[in-house]
């Protein structure tokens, strides 16, 4: 054993039970959410690395309250400027600066962490969850795109590491509480709730005129810029298809979607004897999260609790597919599986992108994927010709992260096209 004498400052003053957490995107609505629970639980957790693009100042103060051994921004030239703020030890002496994928990667797999919370939103998250699975961490899976482009990799690299993939997303995490090991065989259907966004009940003729402000004003959630935007569409309850279609190994035919217009009720497993069984609490994303960094223990966490006398009433409705065409493109897109899921998902972040800097019309979201999604089967349909070799290996089969990365930028790219904006697959 050391004698004290021989243990850094750090190492004192840090009791021996601590989970050792990476949060991946820590400015971000995922971010603020399990830095709270941190704040609530700091005997139970520590901070040991921290990442954001561009929320410097709001890093900052992380870094000044979290102390992290590690921290990883965007360039190198915010590292200078990060070790510039810090250079006369604010932060603690010890703070080492990293950027880039390198640096996300570096933060996701380091050997002290013991679970990285995936809180970057889109498939800029791809590389480092793919590193904390490929290191054996436990994740708590926020970041859905990583999975919907390339959850077969993921789940196979984590049988093979060791790495946990914890379901974070209210819907998948309330599923995982009713599952509760329950195995495949055993579930009749996964009932994904939605509470349908800021236009469920908007005429169909008004959807011409919908501003952004609009659509990122969510009824239920608070929540980062990307999902609130895939919320109105209701493309993120497509991604959640196929995110619960691997995080929980049933077929894509047994994951349905209702309406619940409270977000009280969470998600709901059916199961072969015709229970159901359904997780239901205020709409809040720490108790998720919580429940992951807990795992496999409760936490008790302080937070504004459901008083069931005060629900009344809970309302599910079946979904309109006239209203919401997003789902349906993407259901489509998971049963095709291959890399159509990853070309959805990379049309469907170039679209938002574009919607959300106020260059096309929230109608243009659904329209642009669809076409986009119809170049793809064109492409796709070319196997039963001649031209069968000149289809890219990506769009059939994900096998890499490079396959991922390509149909990604595929889907992008052919999103560009149809919209014709002239800038660069960013
Ligand atoms: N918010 C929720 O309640 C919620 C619920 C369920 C699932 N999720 C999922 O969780 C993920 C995060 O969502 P969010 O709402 O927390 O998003 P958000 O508020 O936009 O935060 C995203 C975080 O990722 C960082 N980031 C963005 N782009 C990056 C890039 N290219 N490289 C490195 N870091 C980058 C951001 O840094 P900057 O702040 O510096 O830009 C920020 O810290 C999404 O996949 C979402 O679908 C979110």
């Amino acid at each position: 054993m050391k004698s004290s004498a021989s243990l850094t400052n750090r190492q004192k003053a840090r009791p021996p039970a601590h989970t050792k957490l990476t949060v991946l995107g820590s400015t971000g609505s995922i971010g603020l959410n399990t830095l709270d629970i941190v704040r609530q639980f700091p005997q139970k957790f520590r901070i040991e690395a921290l990442s954001c693009r561009n929320s410097i100042e709001r890093l900052v103060e992380q870094i000044k309250e979290f102390k992290p051994r590690l921290v990883c921004v965007d360039t190198n030239e915010q590292v200078r400027e990060l070790r510039e703020t810090f250079g006369r030890g604010d932060s603690g002496p010890e703070t080492v600066f990293v950027w880039g994928a390198e640096g996300l990667a570096q933060i996701s797999s380091d050997p002290e962490v013991d679970l990285v919370v995936a809180g970057i939103v889109g498939a800029a998250g791809l590389g480092p969850t793919f590193s904390a699975v490929e290191a054996g961490k436990t994740v708590a899976v926020a970041n859905k795109e990583p999975l919907v482009m390339a959850g077969e990799l993921f789940v196979k690299t984590a049988k093979k590491t060791g790495a946990k993939l914890l379901p974070t997303d209210s819907e998948h995490n309330a599923i995982f509480q009713a599952l509760h090991d329950e195995p495949p065989e055993r579930i009749a259907r996964l009932i994904l709730t939605a509470s349908g966004g800021p236009f469920r009940d908007l005429p169909l003729e008004e959807f011409e005129k919908i501003t952004l402000a609009e659509a990122l004003n969510h009824p239920n959630w608070e929540m980062g810029r990307k999902i609130s935007i895939d919320s109105a569409t209701m493309m993120n309850k497509g991604l959640e298809i196929i995110e619960a279609h691997w995080l929980f190994n049933t077929p894509v035919e047994k994951i349905d979607v209702l309406m619940q217009r409270e977000s009280i009720i969470h998600s709901m497993v059916e199961f072969i004897d015709g229970s159901f069984l359904a997780q239901m609490g205020l709409p809040d994303m720490r108790v998720p999260i919580a429940y992951c960094l807990g795992w496999p223990e409760r936490l008790p966490l302080k937070i504004p609790r459901m008083d069931p006398v005060s629900l009344k009433k809970l309302h599910f409705e079946a979904i309109d597919p006239n209203r919401f065409p997003c789902l349906s493109i993407s259901v489509k897109a998971a049963k095709q599986g291959g890399g159509s899921p990853a070309v959805l998902n990379g049309a469907n972040e170039e679209v938002v992108y574009a919607f959300s800097n106020e260059e096309i019309r929230f109608v243009d979201i659904a329209k642009t994927l669809a076409s986009v999604m119809r170049k793809l089967d064109e492409t796709l349909q070319q196997t039963a010709t001649d031209f069968a070799d000149e289809i890219p290996n990506f769009l059939l089969n994900i096998k890499s992260l490079e396959d991922a990365v390509q149909a990604d930028q595929w889907g992008r790219e052919q999103a560009r096209k149809v919209l014709d904006i002239g800038r660069k697959v960013r």
